[in-house]
């Protein structure tokens, strides 16, 4: 039996969800929480998926049976299933494998949990062989087995779990790492209500079809305000970043991905002194997203929102991506 293991972060967007699938540039940080993939070689010829977020389950060449979460774990474990047999035919093998996820991500909110354990598992499964593939390929791997559950996914949640750190990135140019002059104290609030990605891209892009000069008009906006953003993280200039994140929230709005849970949790993190907030990642409910002037400030504005009864916590930017 071979084992193998890798892990990979989640991460938050700080400016540009939504319309970075249509080509327009997002800021993107990975974070201080992991999914850790365990895999290794099984004598049965079949792939076994175990996890500490409530879904397992088996699959055969063509069968699938769920051990754990119901048939509703299918659609979570479909892309790792994808993504092992991508590295099984990449690495011309046949062979029986099993992973066990480790979490420390809350699912469904936003925080890229399930790019990062794509990333991690085609990583942790292709260990199990000799050769190591680069970055980029386990990245592009990832992105595919991505796209079976959101299917217009930009990359942008894999590139930033594969590769870490602070970035600025579009679709067609790939990523480039800012260099921030200063820490970011950023708080992470949930407003409890899951989402689907690739429901909530669909809702948008509904939208576009419906009103294609208004969803250029707000794409823009977009654009400008991570154009700014940029500018900002890289002189350190959290006041005016704070007032940005509130610009790229209105511009949310405006696409119907916010929920009255956001409102309540961008208000309780501006009474308690938050430089701005929003939403991070698809929206619909999900997480938000808070600027603090310092650690001090941020943990205070956690304490709030956790007062009214929201999960939340402070986040550090992680620069490692993925760990093989
Ligand atoms: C999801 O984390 C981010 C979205 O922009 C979708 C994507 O980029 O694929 C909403």
């Amino acid at each position: 039996m071979t084992k193998g293991r890798a892990s990979a972060p989640a991460k938050v967007i700080l400016f540009g969800e939504h319309f970075v699938v249509y080509g327009s540039p997002a800021i993107l940080a990975s974070i201080n929480r992991r999914i850790v993939v365990d895999a290794r070689t099984i004598a049965e010829n079949k792939v076994v998926i175990r996890s500490d977020i409530g879904v397992a389950g088996e699959y055969g060449s063509s069968s699938f049976k769920a051990t754990e979460g119901g048939m509703e774990a299918k659609a979570t474990l479909d892309p790792l299933h994808n993504a092992i047999t991508q590295v099984l035919v990449a690495r011309g093998k046949k062979k029986g494998i099993e992973i066990a996820i480790s979490s420390s991500v809350l699912p469904g909110i936003g925080l890229g949990s399930s790019a990062a354990a794509c990333v991690a598992t085609v990583a942790a499964v292709n260990s199990l062989f000799q050769k190591k593939p680069s970055r980029q390929k386990i990245c592009e791997l990832a992105i595919k087995s991505e796209r079976l559950i959101h299917k217009n996914s930009s990359g942008a949640d894999c590139y930033v779990s594969t590769f870490g750190g602070l970035i600025y990135y579009s679709k067609a140019r790939g990523f480039k790492e800012i260099k921030s002059k200063g820490a970011l104290a950023l708080v992470i609030a949930s407003t409890g209500v899951r989402h689907s990605t690739g429901d909530l891209v669909a809702g948008v892009k509904k939208l576009k079809d419906r009103n294609e000069s208004l969803f250029q008009s707000l794409a823009k906006q977009a654009a400008d305000i991570c154009a700014q953003a940029h500018g900002a993280i890289a002189s350190g200039k959290c006041d005016k970043l704070g007032e940005l994140m509130n610009e790229n929230q209105a511009v949310l709005r405006q696409i119907g991905v916010s929920h009255y849970k956001v409102d309540d949790l961008i208000d309780i993190c501006g009474k308690a002194g938050a430089l701005g907030a929003k939403i991070t990642g698809a929206g619909g409910g999900g997480a938000v997203i808070a600027l603090a002037a310092s650690r001090q400030d941020g943990g205070k504005i956690a304490s709030r929102a956790r007062a009214a009864g929201y999960e939340s916590f402070e986040v550090e930017i992680d620069r490692k991506g993925l760990v093989i």
